[in-house]
């Protein structure tokens, strides 16, 4: 069962998952607390969305006043592109007299907030007007580039399968914006530069780092995590370019001296920091385990961008393939692919109390501000 589900996610190549109108409130208040005027006189897209399913539209509509929104504008991708078979078109759509037969498969739509359409004295979700695009609402074609210039910020969860491409199209436009995607992306030559040289940087965040989406297919969380009708994401972050709050606040950390001595976690209390053999930096497991006084580069895991105050650290690089061979990590011996065959070039290695190589995990360096 859980296997059948799974390979269904993977057809639909993990696109067709809706996000809880929860996160998307926490997420826009952690920005409004920061600077209250950052939607004021703004034009809003949300691409790749389909406001009768998604909860971006509906949050972003019903908050037009309060957020002071010049336009909000949404588009939808049209359900031949995405490749769904058993769809019918709502009763919104088919009662409305922009209905087209001959479209409503294969062309995407465009939804405009932007004047008290119905003359009830305010602007909300009821004055949203709609139309069909000219072609599939592909963020790629020209109509929704277009869009995209015209707009300040952009808003959405993006598709999991096109977000390199997706980031690339939003930097060549120079937008601000704020999207769901996967921890694991920070690796990727679209995005790490841009973290390193904080132009872009995490949002507040999912508690805990995952959550639920809205999706047809069943997950294959365990009983205690699992919600019908949804599934359930880890590792799922915002990028942003937008400043909040929290990461300006610098994180409390202890002394290495305090570090060994009081350390919660067992690999660091009593013992020392493990210095890499390849490169000139010590490695620190966990964020909290992060030592003030320590002067030089350290590797930390890569949920330590949830904390990253850009006052307190500076990122020197990501110890990975490419990236990691830039940076000078030295190529590992070859006699020690006997003891530990999955050494690689350009990532990090230390030699443990056995004398074999160990690979951490995959670890940002970064180095104390001067
Ligand atoms: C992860 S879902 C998120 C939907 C909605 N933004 C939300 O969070 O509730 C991504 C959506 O993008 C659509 N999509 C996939 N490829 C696309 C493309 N090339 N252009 C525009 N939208 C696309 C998918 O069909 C899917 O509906």
């Amino acid at each position: 069962m859980a296997n059948t589900n799974l390979a269904n996610a993977k057809t639909a190549k993990n696109d067709e998952f809706y996000t809880q109108y929860y996160d998307i409130q926490t997420e826009i208040n952690a920005y409004l607390e920061y600077n209250p005027n950052v939607f004021r006189g703004k034009t809003v897209l949300l691409p790749c969305d389909d406001p009768e399913w998604s909860n971006f539209t509906k949050f972003f509509a019903q908050n037009f006043e309060t957020f002071g929104l010049k336009k909000l504008i949404s588009t939808s991708y049209a359900v031949e592109s995405k490749r769904i078979t058993d769809w019918q078109p709502t009763l919104f759509e088919t009662e409305s007299p922009y209905f087209d037969v001959d479209k409503t498969r294969t062309h995407g739509k465009i939804y405009v907030l932007d004047h008290d359409a119905n003359a009830n004295g305010r602007i909300d979700i009821n004055d949203l007007q709609w139309s069909y695009l000219e072609g599939d609402g592909d963020f790629r074609s020209d109509e929704v580039k277009a869009l995209r210039d015209e707009s300040d910020i952009i808003i959405t969860n993006p598709p999991f399968s096109l977000f390199r491409e997706f980031v690339a199209w939003i930097m060549e436009a120079n937008k601000q914006f704020v999207i769901i995607g996967h921890q694991n992306a920070v690796s990727y030559k679209e995005v790490f530069p841009l973290i390193k040289d904080n132009l872009i940087w995490f949002g507040v965040g999912f508690k805990g780092g995952a959550t639920h989406f809205i999706s047809s297919y069943q997950d294959i969380a365990t009983a205690g995590n699992h919600i019908e009708g949804m599934i359930r994401v880890s590792g799922v972050v915002w990028f942003t370019n937008i400043d909040h709050g929290r990461r300006h606040e610098p994180l409390p950390l202890m002394t290495m001296e305090d570090n060994i001595l009081y350390s919660k976690h067992k690999e660091i209390r009593g013992k020392s920091y493990i210095h890499y053999e390849n490169y000139d930096a010590i490695d620190v497991p966990y964020t909290d385990a992060i030592p003030i006084d320590y002067e030089g580069i350290m590797g930390v895991p890569k949920s330590f961008l949830d904390k990253y105050c850009p006052e307190q650290f500076e990122i020197v690089g990501i110890a990975e393939g490419d990236s990691g061979k830039a940076l000078g990590l030295k190529p590992y011996p070859r006699v020690l692919k006997k003891l530990n065959p999955s050494l690689r070039d350009g990532q990090l290695y230390y030699i443990d109390d056995e004398g074999i190589p160990q690979k951490p995990y995959a670890r940002i360096l970064i180095r104390k501000k001067q």
